[in-house]
C-alpha cells in the first residue's frame, strides 16, 4: 500500500451510517480502521464490503463508553497503522458510535443519562483527546450530531442533550485544532432508516413533517 494511501478511523464502522461511510471512502481510495463494539460478525462483513469498494480495511474492537480502554485502543491503532497500513498516522476521525433511547423526560433515569453521556460525549471527547498524536496535520474530523440537537421531538431530552454537547465540543476543536490544520466539522443527520431506529422512523418521519414543509 503506497504511503499516501488515506486513513480514516470510523467508530461504529461495522454497521449503519458508519459502514455506509467506510464503502462510500473506499471508493475513493481512503482505507478504514472501523470499529465495533459487540458484533464480530457484522465487523466483518463490513471489511469486506469496503475491501471489495477498493480499500484496505481492519475492525478493531471499542467500547466508546469505556474511556479507560482507550490508551489500549490507540495502541491497536498504532500496531494496526504499522502492520496492516505501512504507516505512522492516520487523516481522518469520524466519531460516529452510537446508540439512542427514546424516553420521555421523566421516565429518564440517571442510568440512562449516564450510558448516553458516556457514549455520545464522554467518548468522543477524550478519544479524540487520546488519538490526536497518531493524527496528521491537516486532518479532518467529522463528530456525528442528529437533527434532534437543532429541533425538537418529546423522548429524545437526554439523547439530543448529548449531541448538542458535541456540537460545541466541534466548535472548540476547530479553534483549537486550527494550527495543526485539522478541520472539526458536525453531521447532524435526520432520521435514517438503519439498526438504530428502525422501529422509530415511521414515527418520527410522521412527526416532523412539520419542519420539513
Ligand atoms: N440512524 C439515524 O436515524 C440517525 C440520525 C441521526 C444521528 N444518528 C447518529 O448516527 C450514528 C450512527 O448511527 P446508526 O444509525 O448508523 O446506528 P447503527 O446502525 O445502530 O450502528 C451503530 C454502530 O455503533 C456501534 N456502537 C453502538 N454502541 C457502541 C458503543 N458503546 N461503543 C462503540 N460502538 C458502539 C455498533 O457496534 P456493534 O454492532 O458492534 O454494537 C455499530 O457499529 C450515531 O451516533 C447516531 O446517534 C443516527
Amino acid at each position: 500500500m503506497s504511503n499516501d494511501t488515506k486513513i480514516a478511523i470510523i467508530t461504529g464502522g461495522s454497521r449503519g451510517l458508519g459502514r455506509n461511510a467506510a464503502v462510500h471512502l473506499a471508493r475513493r481510495g481512503v482505507a478504514s480502521i472501523l470499529t465495533y463494539n459487540t458484533n464480530r460478525a457484522e465487523a466483518d462483513a463490513a471489511v469486506a464490503e469496503v475491501e471489495a469498494a477498493g480499500a484496505k480495511a481492519v475492525a478493531l474492537q471499542l467500547d466508546v463508553g469505556e474511556a479507560a480502554s482507550f490508551s489500549d485502543f490507540a495502541g491497536a491503532v498504532e500496531a494496526s497503522l504499522k502492520g496492516t497500513f505501512g504507516q505512522e498516522r492516520f487523516d481522518f476521525l469520524v466519531n460516529n458510535a452510537g446508540m439512542g433511547l427514546h424516553a420521555a423526560f421523566t421516565d429518564t433515569t440517571v442510568a440512562d443519562f449516564d450510558r448516553l453521556m458516556n457514549v455520545h460525549l464522554k467518548g468522543p471527547f477524550f478519544l479524540t483527546q487520546r488519538l490526536l498524536p497518531l493524527m496528521k496535520d491537516g486532518g479532518r474530523i467529522l463528530n456525528v450530531s442528529t437533527g434532534l440537537a437543532r429541533f425538537s421531538l418529546p423522548g429524545y431530552a437526554a439523547y439530543a442533550t448529548m449531541k448538542g454537547g458535541v456540537e460545541v465540543l466541534t466548535r472548540y476543536l476547530a479553534k483549537e485544532l486550527g494550527p495543526r490544520g485539522i478541520t472539526v466539522n458536525t453531521l447532524a443527520p435526520g432520521a435514517i432508516e438503519t439498526d438504530f431506529g428502525a422501529a422509530r422512523c415511521a414515527t418520527t418521519r410522521r412527526s416532523t413533517r412539520w419542519w420539513r414543509r
